[in-house]
Parts: C-alpha cells; sequence; structure tokens
C-alpha cells in the first residue's frame, strides 16, 4: 500500500503551520500528551483526539505525502488537541526529553522484513530504549502490528528491557476504550487478517 506522491502536500503544510509542531515546539510544550509514531494518512490521531479532547497527541510522519493527508485531516476537522510532526523518529526521539510522554502508539509500523534492514524496525532495540527512557513511569508502549515477524522480533527485543508486559493479544477483536482504528487496520480487518497487539508498561 505504498501512498502515491502527491505534489500539493508540501505547500500544504507549509501555509498550515497552525496544525504542525517543529521539534523546537515539541520540546518546550509542558503538557501532557500522547505520541504516534509512523501516523501514516493521520486517521487514528484525528479520531483519537475527537474521542479524547481533554488529552493531546502528536503523530509523527516522515512520508511527505502521508504527512499531506494527516494535515488535510487536521484542518479540516478543525480540533485543537492534535499536531503532525514532519520528523524521521530516528532524529527525534534521541531529542525528546526523559520521562516526558504519557504513551506511544505503533500502529502497523513497517515490517522491514529483510534482516540487514531489522534495524530500521520501529521497535529494535535504539527505539525501544529511548521510549523508556521517555515515557514516564506509568507510561505506555501501545503496538498494534498484523506481522507475526515483527510481532515476534518486538516481543524478543522486549524482553531484554524493564518494561513490564502487560498484554498480548495474537487476535485482537474488539477495540478497547483507548484505541480507534487506522487506515491499515481498516483494510486489513476488511480482508480478515489477524491483528497482533501488546501493552508494556515502564
Ligand atoms: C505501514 S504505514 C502505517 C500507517 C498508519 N499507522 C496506519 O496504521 O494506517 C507505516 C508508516 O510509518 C511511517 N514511518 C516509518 N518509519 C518511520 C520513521 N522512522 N519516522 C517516521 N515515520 C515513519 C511510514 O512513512 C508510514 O507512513
Amino acid at each position: 500500500m505504498r501512498t502515491k506522491y502527491k505534489p500539493w502536500a508540501e505547500p500544504y503544510i507549509k501555509e498550515h503551520n497552525e496544525v504542525m509542531f517543529s521539534l523546537e515546539e515539541l520540546l518546550s510544550f509542558n503538557k501532557p500528551y500522547y505520541l504516534e509514531i509512523g501516523s501514516g494518512k493521520g486517521q487514528f490521531l484525528v479520531d483519537m483526539a475527537k474521542k479524547f479532547p481533554d488529552k493531546f497527541f502528536v503523530g509523527v510522519e516522515r512520508n511527505i505525502t502521508c504527512s499531506g493527508f494527516t494535515a488535510k485531516k487536521l484542518v479540516e476537522s478543525e480540533i485543537n488537541n492534535a499536531k503532525l510532526m514532519f520528523i524521521n523518529a530516528e532524529i527525534l526521539i534521541k531529542e525528546i526529553k526523559d520521562n516526558s510522554i504519557e504513551s506511544i502508539f505503533l500502529n502497523f509500523s513497517d515490517p522491514w522484513p529483510k534482516k540487514r534492514h531489522h534495524k530500521r524496525r520501529l521497535t529494535a532495540k535504539y527505539y525501544l530504549e529511548n521510549y523508556y527512557r521517555v515515557l514516564k513511569n506509568g507510561g505506555r508502549l501501545i503496538i498494534k502490528t498484523d506481522n507475526v515477524d515483527l510481532f515476534n522480533f518486538t516481543l524478543e527485543n522486549i524482553s531484554e528491557t524493564k518494561f513490564k508486559l502487560i498484554y498480548q493479544n495474537d487476535n485482537y477483536l474488539d477495540l478497547d476504550e483507548f484505541d480507534t482504528m487506522t487506515e491499515y487496520e481498516k483494510s486489513f480487518r476488511d480482508e480478515g487478517i489477524k491483528i497482533n497487539r501488546l501493552i508494556l508498561e515502564k
């Protein structure tokens, strides 16, 4: 499901600064917030912000076209409790202050099937160590994936961290209260593909 490049995306983001967050803005933001890494076209971000208007959500996306779609959804829905960062999480995550995030969501992260690419996976050791560091005590890392290999890789890496595994489901059917469906999830569910879910706690 590769997203076709849309030339309108970049100018759209530049014109709609009000829905975007820069690294500087995030680093000086002092309210509690929830981070979604790899937010794609933004359905989860927008729906969570609508469902929980007293919480603040930040999406992180490195693809310009996906970011354009998300920015459009944020503008059109007129919500003011979600922002988007157009940045690579690899750069962002090491800049975030210790103990500063309520929860991190990873929804249907790219599986990177080739072994030589495994360190790009968003649950590679580098990322898990940083997630642990930036989450508040009691903060959660909440993961959904259709990909069994990525799921097992994640479980293996988690066993080498201080995270507590508090929920594991390899056939996540009904959505939890603190969840909504993503674009990818909708098409996987329509095709009858099983969803795996993990919740880890600092
Ligand atoms: C498979 S898509 C899933 C999108 C969405 N979460 C969903 O479930 O519909 C993964 C997304 O993560 C983004 N992504 C992958 N690696 C990233 C990184 N290092 N930093 C920011 N975004 C990343 C990709 O550009 C892509 O939009």
